[in-house]
């Protein structure tokens, strides 16, 4: 295939048919040089027209986009214009998304399909909780993309943060793609997996609880720039960044991992890694922008709103302790449910502080100190001792 830089060979023509004059006989220095090359030669070296030069008039000045003016929501300033950047830590983190591309074909899973179809591969508990598992995270993706496509997106007025929301709904599609993946290699019953969120009680009360905050974002009648719609914004965000990204994924992540650790289902598990990675910094962006939105609009943040917020990490809490309760009814693994309250409240403890409240449960200590390591996969080099893949989608992938 040509590139447009290539030089093209002439196809020779017959002796009686007009040359047509390619390169302008007074020209010795572009004599030699292809018509391409002169071409080139002519655009790189021609002083442009003044009069070509687009000057702005002074309304013109007047209506460009002064960084200090962008605001996270119900700003004014243009939002197709990404630069000037103000909100430097959302380009950053587009930056380190792109970069942290992989896609889940990638990931070999021949090991784990002979282990499920091995009858004695796995306990009918690690059966049930690889399922329940999947269950929950074959439509949850689903529900964060929606949430960021229909709703978020356009209520943010920063292109920098819509910028890295873009990234962020592409990534939510391809967890969907690597949960359909593995539900796909192993030959699970797609009915029941993918309909587990209206089937499977410790599931779709999950669900039922996010949806709400999800739909009224999504809801075309919905704008900002009062008191309350602000507010309801800003809860909406909390609960998707600090309670669906930040703690409902936790149980599920820790349960998969435990089995990588374990040497079992190891193709499922660095998927799962891979998904941490990314959701790790969904949830710290989602963190950013709560706080730059507290910081823009301090009259948010009131106590009754604080209290609020606090109540819904509560009920957050006690909701995935039960799905941590009936993934795994008897302990697996080395796991058991008791072992996910303490984690689940350490968890929260961390999101809360995070967006400046005060931590709600009394000193916890992580039992799971290996899933911190986790989320920070640059020390986990050999963690699955797996072979480290090269993307050929470009994805820097540093084990450094
Ligand atoms: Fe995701
Ligand atoms: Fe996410």
């Amino acid at each position: 295939m040509l590139s447009w830089d290539d030089e093209v060979t002439p196809v020779a023509r017959p002796a009686q048919a007009p040359q047509p004059a390619l390169a302008p006989a007074s020209s010795s220095a572009s004599h030699a040089l292809s018509p391409n090359a002169q071409m080139n030669a002519q655009l790189t070296n021609t002083p442009m027209n003044p009069a070509l030069v687009a000057k702005p008039t002074a309304a013109e000045e007047s209506r460009r986009v002064n960084a200090a003016d962008k605001r996270i929501i119900n700003g004014q300033t243009d939002v197709n214009q990404l630069v000037p950047f103000k909100y430097k830590w959302a380009w950053d983190k587009y930056l380190a998304g792109c970069a942290n591309h992989w896609m889940p074909q990638e990931i070999n899973m021949q090991r784990d399909i002979e282990l499920w179809k091995n009858p004695n591969g796995l306990t009918e508990d690690e059966r049930r909780l690889v399922k329940r598992n999947l269950g929950f995270f074959v439509t949850a993706d689903s529900l964060a993309a929606n949430n960021i496509v229909l709703g978020t997106y356009r209520h943010i007025t920063a292109p920098e943060c819509r910028q890295y929301l873009l990234r962020q709904a592409f990534e939510e599609a391809i967890h969907t793609h690597a949960y359909q993946y593995i539900v796909e290699s192993l030959g699970l019953d797609e009915g029941e997996i993918f309909n587990a969120y209206h089937e499977v009680a410790s599931i779709r009360d999950k669900d039922e609880f996010l949806i709400p905050f999800i739909d009224v974002l999504t809801n075309p009648e919905f704008k900002t720039g009062t008191v309350e719609a602000d507010q309801t914004l800003l809860r909406s965000l909390i609960v998707f960044a600090c309670l669906m990204e930040g703690l409902f994924f936790y149980v599920g992540f820790t349960q998969i991992l435990a089995l990588g650790r374990q040497n079992k289902m190891m193709g499922a598990a660095e998927q799962y890694q891979y998904i941490l990675r990314d959701e790790s910094m969904h949830c710290n962006f989602g963190i950013d922008l709560i706080n730059t939105i507290k910081l823009e609009n301090p009259h948010l943040w009131t106590a009754e709103f604080r209290e609020e917020i606090k109540s819904l990490f509560l009920r957050a809490v006690e909701l995935e302790y039960r799905y941590a309760e009936d993934t795994m009814p008897r302990g697996v693994l080395g796991l058991n449910a008791p072992m996910f309250k303490g984690y689940l409240r350490f968890i929260a403890n961390r999101r809360a502080q995070q967006i400046g409240l005060d931590p709600m449960f009394p000193q916890e200590e992580n039992p799971f100190p290996w899933m911190s390591e986790m989320i920070d996969l640059k020390k986990e080099r050999n963690f699955f001792e797996t072979r480290v893949i090269e993307y050929q989608t470009g994805g820097a992938l540093n084990w450094e």
